[in-house]
């Protein structure tokens, strides 16, 4: 825990729940971890871990399962590759090498069914004891110059509560995401969480406010994960277990976010986060971009 500015703690502990098989980039992900696909250079995990560093996280516990330990090594030292990065004189790849070491603490345990959300947070009761902590999804991340997680970390240790961050979405897409109903507050783009649903029909949609895969949550969370009982798809539910928190008086907030975000658990959004970024890269950003410029407008294949 750090303090801010008010004196109140703010969590530096975060969990990403990384167990899933991702069965929509199969074959890819058969012996991969969908969380190491490349986006240009790094894995999406790693700007995922990127995120939570820069917000001051200095523990990171990454919730595994069968067949994905080599999302743990990406972020242990390679004596081997730098030694050989060093006699080479690369020195810009060898400080990329190590600061994947260096982002934070790193550790794991395991979620051995995958039984939903809920349950792969539940299953860091014991690793984060009794203070907040922040949920990263392992499959979307922000963008660096427009970041989200410091302010939700705020507002967390302002009001002890469930921060949760929201994007707008397409009314028709209300079955994918967990569903919140607000009432404004007096800061702009900070909402408080009347009702919270988690995949909800367009017609049972109480809102257009999805839950973006980043929370920061009390400790009390895990004995309302323990009391969930499955729910949307079978599975215990995280969203459910806010909701019950919320019935019991805990204030749970929402910051819209209005930042450029990956996502990249799906192909489309995956090839979308590559070019983006890509584009933006001070090494081949220009070049790439131009032949991207070419590519479309049908003049090279
Ligand atoms: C999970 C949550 C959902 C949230 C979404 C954000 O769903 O259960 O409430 O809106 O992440 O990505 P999943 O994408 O795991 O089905």
């Amino acid at each position: 825990m750090t303090t801010n500015a008010s004196g109140a703690r703010r969590a530096v502990k975060a969990v990403i729940p990384a167990a899933g098989l991702a069965t929509r980039f199969l074959p890819a992900t058969k012996a991969v971890p969908k969380e190491l696909l490349p986006v240009v250079d790094r894995p999406v995990l790693q700007y995922i871990v990127e995120e939570a560093a820069a917000a001051g996280i200095t523990d990171v516990l990454l919730v595994t399962g069968r067949g994905k330990t080599s999302m743990v090594d990406h972020f242990d030292r390679r004596p081997d590759v730098e030694a050989r990065l060093e006699e080479k004189g690369d020195l810009e790849r060898l400080a990329e090498v190590r600061r994947t070491s260096e982002l934070a603490n790193i550790y794991t345990c395991r979620q051995g069914e995958p039984l939903g959300l809920g349950h792969a947070v539940g299953v860091a009761a014991s690793h984060i004891g009794g203070e907040p902590f922040a949920v990263l999804l392992g499959d979307e991340f922000c963008d660096v110059d427009e970041p989200l997680l410091p302010s939700m970390l705020d507002l967390q240790a302002q009001t002890g509560g469930i921060v949760l961050a929201f994007v707008e979405v397409d009314p028709s897409e209300t079955s994918r995401y967990g569903i919140a109903s607000i009432e404004t507050t007096d800061t702009e783009d900070v909402v408080k969480v009347t009702g919270l649903v988690e995949k909800p029909s367009p017609a049972e949609a109480p809102s257009n406010l999805a839950v973006l895969g980043r929370y920061v949550l009390p400790a009390t969370i895990f004995d309302a994960i323990a009391d969930t009982k499955p729910g949307s798809g079978g599975e215990i539910q995280l969203t459910d277990a806010m909701a019950a928190l919320l019935a019991d008086g805990t204030p749970v907030h929402g910051i819209v976010y209005r930042g450029h975000r990956y996502d990249t658990g799906m192909p489309l959004g995956y090839l979308q986060a590559v070019v983006q970024l890509a584009v933006k890269r001070p090494d081949l950003g220009e070049e790439f971009r131009r032949w991207l410029g070419e590519f479309v407008g049908g003049g090279k294949g």
